[in-house]
């Protein structure tokens, strides 16, 4: 039996099914992990792989970046956390509020669910409203009112639909503030919308929606939203929990689309747990603790701000100047490029979506442009069968075959990821049917 089997039998006494994160539960057992370095990390049997997994897009500068690890070390010595606040949360403030333009100030949360739940009461606080729109099949976090419509098939139709929580323990009261709109599609969102335009706090959109498909948000979309939600009274809230790494400022957006409030959360902790919310003052005066005018929106935690993932965010961030984004972006093209050719080359039809450092393959379709084409593709269990291929000749991918380059990652390792997936291709094509 493997070390990661035996790990694995020895969770399942003291876990549910053995497993305390559900994005991490696989069967037969999951891939325990044991140390990382640069751009490979190794498994509690001895295997080594060159990870695109980065713990789902985080690890930036991949594992042991130096300056992170003297930051981290440096606060350890000074203190793990307190009840105070420190300078140390400022710096990172300051280095976010500079980087972004549409940031003006900004407040810590311990993850990226927590940062969209709290931009959420925000936009209620502010707007006086309940309502909440988020796309259809797109990914959020942990908190009842986005959890509707994540994995449900896509929309049919033109009807308004219901919001489906296909999670237990989703509160059917949270699912009724709750608007399902499909992504980059302009009139049937706006018919589900427009009903409810008085009542509609925010629209939570992210620019370039993983699940969705990792596919951009359309020029045309995005600006649809941000008049509507102008003219409405209602707020603009982007998800770029995951996408704040396609560029030095974020994911690219123009002056009159920028949004009203921003969560963020993964690169910015340098690793650490981490999140934020961020945008336009006057919105963020919802949380003051000494307005005076009437009672702030609560947002506490015994953790937040803590000073380890303030420092080791304040070195991983300062480590991408805008050079090593750029230098990031030409990899990630190139990897989408190379990765095209090996499905073009071994003859089986797929594609491959994303942007920045960011990639989505898929087994199938030769085109993905919506939520309905992934969720097709999505049940094609030969995207699995690669994902494994690709682990057994040590390229670490999500299950849904999502990757994210880091900093020490060249050109001779892109390459090595398109070899490595076009033998996977091979060997699939080998096999009986
Ligand atoms: C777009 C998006 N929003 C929110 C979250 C939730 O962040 P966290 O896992 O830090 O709670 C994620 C996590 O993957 C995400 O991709």
């Amino acid at each position: 039996m493997s070390l990661s089997h035996a790990a694995y039998r020895r969770a399942l006494r003291v876990m549910p099914g053995g497993n305390t994160r559900t994005s991490n539960f696989e069967k037969p057992h999951p891939t325990y992990l044991v140390c990382g370095s640069g751009a490979y990390v190794t498994d509690v049997d001895g295997r080594r792989y060159l990870d695109f997994q980065n713990n789902f897009t985080t690890l930036i500068h991949g594992y042991g970046h130096p300056s992170v690890v003297d930051a981290i070390r440096r606060q350890a010595g000074l203190g793990l956390s307190f009840a105070g606040p420190t300078v140390a949360e400022i710096e990172l403030a300051e280095l976010l509020v500079e980087r972004v333009s549409y940031f003006e100030q900004i407040r810590f949360t311990n993850t990226g669910s927590e940062a969209v739940m709290i931009a959420i009461k925000a936009a209620r606080a502010y707007t006086g409203r309940d309502l909440i729109a988020k796309c259809d099949g797109a990914y959020h976090g942990n908190y009842d009112v986005v959890e509707a419509n994540v994995t449900t098939p896509p929309l049919a139709g033109t009807e308004r639909p219901t919001p489906k929580g296909e999670h237990s323990g989703v509160a059917r009261s949270a699912l009724s503030d709750c608007l399902i709109i499909p992504f980059n599609d302009i009139e049937r969102t706006r018919k589900i919308i427009e009903s409810a335009a008085d009542r509609l706090a925010a629209i939570v959109v992210d620019p370039l929606p993983s699940r969705i498909g990792l596919i951009a948000i359309s020029a045309d979309y995005l600006t649809f939203l941000r008049n509507f939600t102008l003219r409405n009274s209602s707020l603009l809230i982007f998800d770029q929990v995951l996408s704040f790494r396609l560029g030095y400022g974020g994911a690219p957006v123009a002056k009159p689309n920028f949004p009203d409030l921003c969560a963020i959360g993964k690169i910015i902790g340098g690793g650490l747990p981490i999140g934020a919310v961020a945008g336009r003052t006057d919105i963020m005066a919802v949380f003051d603790p000494a307005r005076a005018d009437r009672a702030c929106v609560i947002h506490s935690g015994t953790f937040t701000a803590n000073p380890l993932s303030m420092a080791a965010g304040l070195a991983a961030m300062t480590a991408l100047p805008r050079s090593e984004f750029d230098r990031l972006n030409v990899l990630g093209a190139q990897a989408r490029s190379l990765i095209a050719e090996a499905f073009a080359s071994v003859g089986i039809k797929g594609t491959v979506t994303g942007e920045g450092s960011l990639f989505r393959l898929f087994v199938g379709p030769e085109q993905v442009a919506s939520y309905a084409d992934t969720f097709a593709a999505a049940h094609d269990p030969r995207l699995r069968s690669i994902v494994a291929r690709m682990r057994e000749r040590k390229v670490l991918l999500s299950s849904i075959g999502l990757g994210a380059l880091s900093t020490p990652m060249t050109g001779t390792d892109i390459a090595y990821l398109a070899e490595t997936l076009e033998e996977a291709l091979r060997s699939l094509k080998s096999e009986p049917t």
